[in-house]
């Protein structure tokens, strides 16, 4: 496995494996990776000649100077999974080499962030949108994977692809969870073990909702889900949403036709996380 730390150079190296007629498929990360990253990883590696994953702990995506901080940065370790995983090139670049300069354009996704992660972490976005395009750019794969886990994400970067004539295929991963239900995810590594136990209620909460929402209105299934997280000490809940699965817009009822996402945040502790629930229609 390459390890490349400079734009020009993996913008050299890909364009060199692009003109040798093979397929990148590019796996866009922070690294702390897991096994939710690595499936991503080894279906790219699966359907394209060259898996491709960049590690970049984003400045730009983080309205909170404290969790940039405390995100967990491991790149050795990451690095020897990638190798075991079929990736071919890392690309860990510093932060002055993807922002020469500060970055000035803002993205404005209109009604598709107005809610959930776009309300709750002003500015996330813009950041998430402002890299994925750089990388794009540098790699231009032919296919990037993504998780559903970051639902929203997807539809924010899937609308970018399509706005702005990114010649790519989007791939969105299911949710990898743990044996216990909790979704994977980096920020997972900061739990304290009590913590790490009731964060299981985040997906727990999420099914008792699938369950009801047939059964009943959803401002009785979000008060459901209130009162059965507010059993739990730790858990602050931030939101909890039931939105249309593409448009993200809050639903008033189940709809028939359409599938429907059970979205939640909360902190654990000092930790906040994410999960999701879609139900098809
Ligand atoms: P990160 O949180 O490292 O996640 C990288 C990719 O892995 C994202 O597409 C995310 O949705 C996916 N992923 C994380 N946990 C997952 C799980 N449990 N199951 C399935 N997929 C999972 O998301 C980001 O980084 C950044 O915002 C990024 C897109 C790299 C831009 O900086």
């Amino acid at each position: 496995m390459q390890i490349i730390s400079s734009a020009a150079a993996i913008k050299q190296q890909t364009e060199q494996i692009r003109s040798s007629g093979k397929t990148i498929g590019l796996v866009p990360t922070m690294g702390a990776l897991h096994e939710g990253h690595l499936q991503l990883l080894r279906t790219a590696a699966q359907e394209n000649s060259v898996a491709v994953c960049s590690i970049f702990v984003n400045p730009t995506q983080f309205n909170n100077a404290e969790d940039f901080k405390l995100y967990p940065r491991l790149l050795e370790a990451d690095a020897q999974l990638l190798k075991e995983n079929n990736c071919q090139v890392l690309f860990a670049p510093a932060v002055a080499e993807m922002y020469t300069e500060a970055l000035q354009l803002k993205f404005d996704f209109g009604a598709l962030e107005t809610v959930m992660e776009g309300q709750f972490r002003p500015g996330h976005f813009t950041g998430v949108a402002a890299v994925v395009s750089k990388l794009f750019h540098l790699i231009k794969p032919h296919k990037a994977y993504f998780g559903q886990k970051d639902l929203q994400q997807f539809a924010i970067i899937n609308r970018l692809v399509t706005d702005l004539s990114f010649d790519l295929e989007l791939v969105c991963h299911p949710i990898v969870r743990e044996p216990d239900g909790l979704a994977m995810s980096s920020r997972n590594r900061r739990l304290a073990p009590d913590e790490r136990e009731v964060a299981t209620h985040l997906y727990k909460a999420l099914q008792l909702a699938a369950q009801t929402l047939p059964h009943q209105s959803v401002p009785e299934v979000k008060t459901a889900v209130i009162n059965y997280l507010a059993q739990y000490e730790p858990i602050r809940l931030e939101y909890f949403e039931i939105a249309d699965a593409l448009t993200l817009q809050p639903v008033s009822n189940l709809q028939s036709k359409r599938n429907t996402a059970l979205c939640i945040a909360a902190y654990v502790g000092e930790v906040r996380l994410i999960d999701n629930l879609v139900i098809a229609g």
